[in-house]
C-alpha cells in the first residue's frame, strides 16, 4: 500500500492530510503510517512462505515504541544491539524468546540482561566475547544460545559506512579462523552453540552479494556439520534496500526466496534483520520553510528541521525526496538547509524544489528508518516529535522534546554562580 498519497493535490499519510499533522504537532515532526510498517513486515513472511524463518525487525532503525509494538503484534522478532535496545522491545510486549542480539561491544551488564530475559540467541562478534559469555552463562547457571558473527568478505556494492561485510570492517570474526572459534566456543560449558550469523551492509539494491554470502555462509554449516558442530540457525542480516531516488531494490519476497534457494533444503532456520526495508518507506520528515535566501548565486531554503533532526544528508551525502504538503506549481533550485551552525547543515543540495512560501510544510520522505533514532539535541535543539497515523487518526506516539528537558540531568558547582 502507498502510506502517502495526494488528494485533491493535498499530500496524506493514510487517511489524514499531512498539514492538520502540521497544525496540531507543529514541525519538525515525524509521520509514520502503521499500515506501511505492517505491509512491509509482512512481505518477508509470505516471500518465506513454508520455509522455517524468523523475521527479526532491527530496532536500530525506529526504535519507537509505538513501531515495536506494531511490529510485535504481527509476530516480529527483534534484532537489538544494546541493553537499550532491548528493554525498547520487552516494554513494546516483544517476546523475548524471539530476539537476537549483536553488537561489536556487548557489555557484561547487557549480555546478563538479554540472558535473564530468555532470548534467541546472542550474536557473538569476537573471540574473547566467547569467554565472556561463558563467564556470565556458569554464574548464572544456564547456557547461553550463541552463534558466531562471520565476517564473508562480500563487497555489498553500497556506501562505505554502511558496508560491514569485508574483512577490513570492524564487524565479525574472519572466514579463515572461524572454524577454530567455532570449535573452542562448542568446548565450553556455558555455551549452546546454535547459529551462523552474517551481515554484509545495508541499502543493498541488488541481492547478488547477499546470495553470495548466504552460499558462502551454508558452505561453512556443512564443515562444521562435518566437524561434529550441527547448527540450527543461520541469521543473514538486514540490508535490503529501498527506493529514495531510482533505485531499484529487490523485493522482500525476492531476497527469502535467494536465502532459501542457498539453504536449499537444509534442517536450518533462517533469520533475517531487515531494518530500513520495513521503517524507511513507512516514514517521513515534515518541517516548515522559514525563509528563502540567496547568497552570490546560490539559493536558500531554508527550514526548520536541521542535521540534528535528520542527519543522513549530512552524514552520507544521502538523497531524501522533499515534497510540499500543498502542491505548488513553482519550483526552485536551492540548498534545502536548517538553522544549525554548520555549513554540513542541509537537507539537500542544489536541488529542484517546491517553492514553497514561509510557513509552508515541506516533507521529506523516506524517512522512517535511521531518522528520529539518529537525532540530536545539537545547538540545543528539542528533538522532534512522532506521530502514528491509523488510518483516519493519528497518534503523537512520541512527544516534542521541552528546551527545560534539555538540561535537566545538569547542574552547577556551589561556587561556580
Ligand atoms: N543487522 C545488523 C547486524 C546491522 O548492523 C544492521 C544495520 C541491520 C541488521 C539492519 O540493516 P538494514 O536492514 O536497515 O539495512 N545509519 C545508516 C544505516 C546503518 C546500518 C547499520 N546496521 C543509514 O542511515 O543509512
Amino acid at each position: 500500500m502507498e502510506a502517502f498519497s495526494r488528494k485533491n493535490g493535498e499530500l496524506h499519510a493514510e487517511e489524514v492530510a499531512l498539514s492538520r499533522i502540521a497544525r496540531e504537532v507543529g514541525t519538525p515532526c515525524y509521520v509514520y503510517s502503521r499500515a506501511a510498517l505492517g505491509t512491509a513486515f509482512d512481505a518477508y513472511g509470505r516471500g518465506f512462505g513454508n520455509l522455517p524463518h524468523l523475521v527479526c525487525y532491527s530496532v536500530k532503525a525506529n526504535s519507537n515504541l509505538a513501531v515495536l509494538a506494531e511490529l510485535a503484534g504481527r509476530g516480529a522478532g527483534f534484532d537489538v544491539v544494546s541493553g537499550g535496545e532491548l528493554e525498547r522491545v520487552l516494554a513494546a510486549g516483544g517476546d523475548a524468546s524471539k530476539v537476537v542480539f549483536s553488537g561489536v561491544g556487548k557489555q557484561e551488564w547487557e549480555l546478563r540482561r538479554a540472558l535473564e530475559a530468555g532470548i534467541l540467541m546472542l550474536n557473538v562478534e569476537c573471540p574473547a566475547e566467547l569467554d565472556l559469555i561463558d563467564r556470565v552463562a556458569g554464574q548464572m547457571g544456564l547456557r547461553a544460545p550463541v552463534s558466531l558473527r562471520v565476517n564473508p568478505d562480500v563487497d555489498p556494492e553500497t556506501h562505505p559506512y554502511i558496508s560491514t561485510g569485508l574483512k577490513t570492517s570492524k564487524f565479525g570474526i574472519a572466514m579463515e579462523r572461524c572454524m577454530e572459534d567455532y570449535a573452542r566456543a562448542a568446548s565450553m560449558e556455558g555455551l549452546d552453540v546454535i547459529g551462523l550469523d552474517c551481515h554484509i551492509g545495508s541499502q543493498l539494491t541488488s541481492a547478488a552479494p547477499i546470495a553470495e554470502a548466504a552460499s558462502r555462509a551454508v558452505a561453512l554449516i556443512d564443515r562444521l556439520a562435518e566437524a561434529g558442530i550441527p547448527l540450527s540457525h543461520l541469521d543473514m542480516g538486514g540490508g535490503l534496500g529501498i527506493v529514495y531516488d531510482d533505485e531499484q531494490p529487490p523485493e522482500a519476497a525476492d531476497w527469502a526466496a535467494v536465502l532459501g534457494q542457498a539453504v536449499g533444503g537444509r534442517e536450518l532456520t533462517i533469520l533475517v534483520e531487515p531494518g530500513r526495508s520495513i521503517a524507511g518507506n513507512a516514514g517521513l520528515l515534515l518541517t516548515t520553510a522559514l525563509f528563502h535566501k540567496s547568497n552570490a548565486d546560490k539559493n536558500f531554503l531554508v527550514v526548520d528541521a536541521a542535521m540534528n533532526d535528520l542527519a543522513r544528508p549530512s552524514f552520507y551525502d544521502a538523497y531524501h525526496r522533499i515534497e510540499a504538503v500543498e502542491e505548488t506549481p513553482n519550483t526552485v533550485v536551492a540548498d534545502v538547509v536548517g538553522p544549525i551552525c554548520e555549513t554540513g547543515d542541509f537537507l539537500a543540495r542544489g536541488r529542484e524544489v517546491p517553492a514553497v512560501e514561509p510557513g509552508g510544510v515541506l516533507a521529506v520522505m523516506s524517512a522512517g528508518a535511521y531518522g528520529f533514532v539518529m537525532a540530536s539535541n545539537y545547538n540545543s535543539r528539542p528533538r522532534p516529535a512522532e506521530v502514528m497515523v491509523d488510518g483516519t487518526e493519528f497518534h503523537v506516539v512520541r512527544r516534542r522534546e521541552t528546551t527545560a528537558s534539555l538540561f535537566e540531568g545538569e547542574s552547577i558547582p556551589d561556587g561556580l554562580t
